[in-house]
């Protein structure tokens, strides 16, 4: 009897060990992955998840925007993702006077739904393995710099001479993409269908779409209800076509069921989705730099800017509404880098890293195969070398272009040329034209004041991280012209420079002088920026050249490695759809800490804060949660659901993702993931790593019982 309940706590523990880890491609579940996901608990044949040859769940996952999920709940073309993936449309669609982000929006009727410009929501019809037809272009193709494997425009030729061999053509709205994988080991094309007429349909309230705000966010427990709907829109013969008045909801072919029963401590489920990027293939020295250089600047020079931001934002509505969504971006991976580099030490994750890659070390030592020392050692040899420049390339990034609105002035090289041409039709048309930009550029800067507190806090941090020596050009005259004083220098950006002010653009434009441009702060500041950028990367291109060939080999090693051991293999994250699975389970982050799978309402109520914008609850919610008003959508034991976890191995771009229980059901959508889990990009850890859900439950009350749209409740498939 202990006999066999050891071997089947081995079994299962062998088992766990896999199945949480791993962003499996599609392609590949049926060989690789069927068997451990049945085992587990999935209650489906996989075709119905993913059938190259016919519908399944697959085609109703979609890749929101560039960098989200969702997925259609619909036969009409309804798409449910994260608030914060709807977030730059609902702010877009915002204003003092309609303040969706403060109030929520709800359409009643179709008519209300609101068009999102730039928003677009794309389709994966395809997915081809063709790594022999890549290899075989790749010995015919003339590559005098051996950079083809990786090269997007490279791969975007190729794709276009396998489509015509196959006779494919692609009609309006439709795309290919062939991508490398495993660092150029494995190539796919994929073939896709993007709509790009995409109204808001529903959002809820901040207090609850965002509720906890960043204090909350990458933290368990979490009582976040984020979540917003959209409807994709069609002409009427169901084909993409920009936005018109005439197109009509779009008759999807694939649409998913909902389930009210929820979850237990160990169901299984899986999650699809489009991961964005993570570095499972890294050595251990790449883990370090990763550390002192990109995370080290997000967290400080993200820190000194939001500090400002904030401060403005919460003094006027105006203000708040324009920075909401770049202040929600630059706070995301703001956090992330902190928590990252806490765990990476707390975690001793150098030490995992370590440990796997002398395992590969030691096969090629075996095996007699000296390329994984080789490039071991080239990648070491990089590392080192270009890490001067990737330090201060991560600068000017993050404190001079990411941070510095005010620093899209249009271009006047035209009009310089002109000018100093002499050419009096062209100077007239160049003027013409910078009238133009120039109004843009305004209509783009609408609080000047804040980008100039802004500008003096990032050029201050800039010259705080950067040695004399080393800054961009512009440092040197604000020594010579300011005193070193870079505050006086932004001063005299928006005083005197002809984009500082409207009032200054007017003058300069009605009799434009060469020498004003010639010695104009703003002009000049942004060739210097722009220098300072070519000038690292330049640097880091000479480091970098042989880099992707050692990667390369060394990823094919970590393969090879792992196929002999009879372990399934996956690519790192690239924007594509992968699937992951595993079962909801509570975690225990230290000592004498253990954390539940699942929060519910009572812990809003608990959060709540009226003095604190992040933790405000509104009024309705409170009244539904005191008369537990929560209708079909309650646990058995009356109250409301609102967060789970699951450990499968989510991450960026994830967000939006449905939740499936093991019969293929929508339980939940993915949004985050935990602070302890966050090394997980680099190494993943199925003791702590947890991916944070909405609870489908929630998000249907909220709905009906919050916004009061019963309408989209009956529109959705329901068991
Ligand atoms: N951390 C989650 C993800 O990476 C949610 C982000 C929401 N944004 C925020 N700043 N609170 O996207
Ligand atoms: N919040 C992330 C996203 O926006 C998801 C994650 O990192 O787990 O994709």
């Amino acid at each position: 009897m202990k006999r066999t309940l050891l071997s089947l706590f081995l079994a299962s523990t062998l088992l766990t060990a896999h199945a949480d880890e791993g962003m499996w491609m599609l392609t590949d579940l049926q060989k690789q992955n069927e068997v451990a996901m049945t085992e587990l608990g999935l209650l489906i044949p996989i075709h119905e998840v993913y059938n190259p040859d016919g519908i399944s769940l697959k085609d109703a996952v979609v890749h929101f925007g560039r960098g989200c999920t969702g997925e259609v709940i619909s036969a009409e073309g309804l798409v449910l993702t994260n608030h914060h993936c709807g977030y730059g449309s609902i702010q877009q669609l915002s204003s003092v006077e309609h303040d969706y982000l403060t109030d929520g929006f709800w359409a009643m009727s179709r008519e209300e739904e609101l068009p999102c410009k730039g928003l677009t929501i794309t389709y994966i019809d395809q997915i081809m393995d063709v790594t022999d037809y890549v290899e075989q272009q790749l010995q015919i193709d003339e590559d005098p710099h051996g950079t083809n494997y990786l090269s997007p425009k490279y791969l975007s030729k190729v794709c276009d001479r396998f489509l015509s061999e196959q006779g494919l053509v692609l009609e309006d709205g439709h795309t290919a993409e062939l991508k490398a994988f495993y660092g150029g080991n494995r190539y796919y094309l994929f073939l896709k269908t993007t709509y790009s007429d995409i109204r808001m349909v529903g959002a809820p309230p901040s207090s609850i779409g965002k509720f906890g705000a960043d204090t909350d966010n990458w933290m368990w427990t979490r009582h976040t209800g984020d979540f917003s709907l959209f409807r994709i829109y069609a002409d009427r013969d169901g084909k993409p076509a920009k936005y018109s008045a005439d197109n009509v909801p779009l008759k999807v072919k694939k649409h998913l069921t909902i389930s009210l029963s929820g979850y237990k401590k160990e169901d299984f489920t899986f999650v699809m989705g489009f991961p964005g990027r993570n570095w499972r293939y890294m050595i251990s020295d790449e883990v370090e730099e990763r550390m002192e250089t990109t995370n080290f600047m997000r967290h400080h020079v993200r820190d000194a800017r939001q500090r400002v931001l904030m401060e403005q934002m919460l003094k006027d509505d105006a203000v708040r509404i324009h920075y909401a969504s770049k202040y929600a971006s630059s706070a995301n991976y703001w956090k992330n880098a902190i928590g990252m580099n806490e765990g990476l030490v707390r975690l001793r994750v150098l030490d995992t890293k370590r440990k796997q890659q002398e395992e590969l070390l030691e096969r090629g030592r075996q095996t007699g195969d000296s390329s994984y020392q080789q490039a071991f050692n080239q990648i070491r040899h990089i590392v080192t070398q270009r890490r001067s420049a990737l330090y201060h390339q991560q600068a000017i990034q993050e404190a001079l272009v990411t941070a510095l609105d005010f620093m899209a002035i249009p271009s006047t090289a035209a009009l310089t040329k002109a000018l100093k041409e002499k050419d009096k039709a062209k100077i007239a048309e160049e003027t013409e034209k910078l009238k133009k930009a120039a109004d843009r550029y305004f209509a783009s800067i609408p609080h000047p004041e804040v980008e100039r507190l802004v500008g003096k806090e990032m050029m201050r941090t800039y010259m705080q991280y950067i040695p004399r020596e080393e800054r961009i050009g512009i440092c040197q005259v604000i020594e010579s012209r300011f005193k070193g004083d870079s505050d006086k220098f932004i001063d005299a950006c928006f005083d005197y420079s002809i984009f500082g002010s409207r009032e200054n653009f007017d003058k300069f434009i009605a009799k434009p002088k060469l020498y004003k441009l010639n010695s104009d702060w703003m002009v000049l500041f942004k060739y210097s920026i722009t220098d300072g950028l070519m000038k690292t990367a330049i640097t880091m291109s000479q480091y970098n050249k042989s880099y992707n060939a050692a990667h390369k080999t060394w990823v094919r090693g970590m393969m090879e490695l792992k196929q002999s051991k009879g372990q399934p293999i996956y690519p790192d994250a690239n924007s594509t759809l992968r699937l992951t699975y595993g079962t909801v389970q509570p975690y225990s982050p230290a000592d004498g800490i253990d954390y539940e799978y699942y929060t519910t309402l009572k812990g809003v109520m608990e959060k709540e804060d009226p003095d604190n914008w992040e933790f405000v609850v509104p009024e309705k919610l409170k009244q539904l949660y005191r008369t537990k008003n929560y209708g079909r959508y309650a646990l058995p034991n009356g109250e409301m659901p609102v967060n789970f976890i699951v450990n499968t191995d989510n991450t960026g771009g994830n967000s939006g993702s449905p939740v499936f229980n093991a019969k293929g059901q929508l339980i939940g959508t993915g949004f985050d993931r935990n602070y302890e889990g966050l090394t997980g990009d680099i190494a993943f850890r199925p003791s702590s790593q947890r991916a944070i859900c909405v609870d489908i439950r929630y998000t249907l009350f909220i709905i009906e019982k919050y916004a009061g749209a019963k309408h989209i409740i009956d529109e959705l498939t329901i068991e």
